[in-house]
């Protein structure tokens, strides 16, 4: 495999594990907050988060490539708000974003087609996640970070649907 492209999978691998770190840290605070309904939406986040980060090790493995495990850094404990939270989702997601768009020119100058291939799932997803991170944040804004607007929006979140988006997105596929 191309060398700087082995560097920049190894390199995101870090993205996506802090992402994971950060949202279960959310869900935590989002349960002692009662919003039972973000920190669902959140702990399957990081879940998937996780899954992010096999899918890449799996490619890597699978392709006798060295795969180097990042430490992760303890994630913050506290948030000033659940719109707070939101925005520093979607600040994530563009971040992961940017880093797929950078791993793609990679494989498409190094004409690595595997690696091309595996790259497409992700830029689907980081479109989802994107989307349904600005949704959730977009109703936030709408409906006032306190009282019933909020309560709403949790119970939104509880039955498994992310508004704007037909369902929960998963790495499951
Ligand atoms: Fe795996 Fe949400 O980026």
């Amino acid at each position: 495999m191309n060398r700087e492209l082995l560097h920049g999978l190894n390199e995101h691998l870090k993205l996506e594990f802090r992402a994971s770190h950060e949202y279960l840290a959310m869900s935590v605070w989002l349960s002692m907050h009662d919003m039972p309904g973000f920190a669902q939406w959140m702990r399957q986040q990081s879940s998937d988060e996780l899954l992010h980060a096999q899918k890449i090790i799996d490619h890597l493995v699978e392709r006798d490539q060295p795969v180097v495990l990042p430490g992760v850094a303890a994630p913050p404990a506290t948030w000033d708000s659940a719109e707070a939270l939101c925005a520093h989702v979607l600040e994530n997601e563009r971040e992961v974003t940017a880093s797929i768009n950078n791993l793609c020119a990679l494989a498409d100058q190094a004409k690595d087609r595997p690696a091309a291939v595996m790259l497409q799932w992700f830029v689907n997803e980081q479109m989802e996640e994107e989307a349904a991170a600005r949704a959730v944040l977009g109703r936030i804004k709408l409906a006032g970070n306190t009282g019933l607007g909020l309560l709403m929006i949790d119970q939104e979140l509880a039955s498994g649907k992310v508004p704007g988006m037909p369902a929960s997105p998963t790495a499951a596929e």
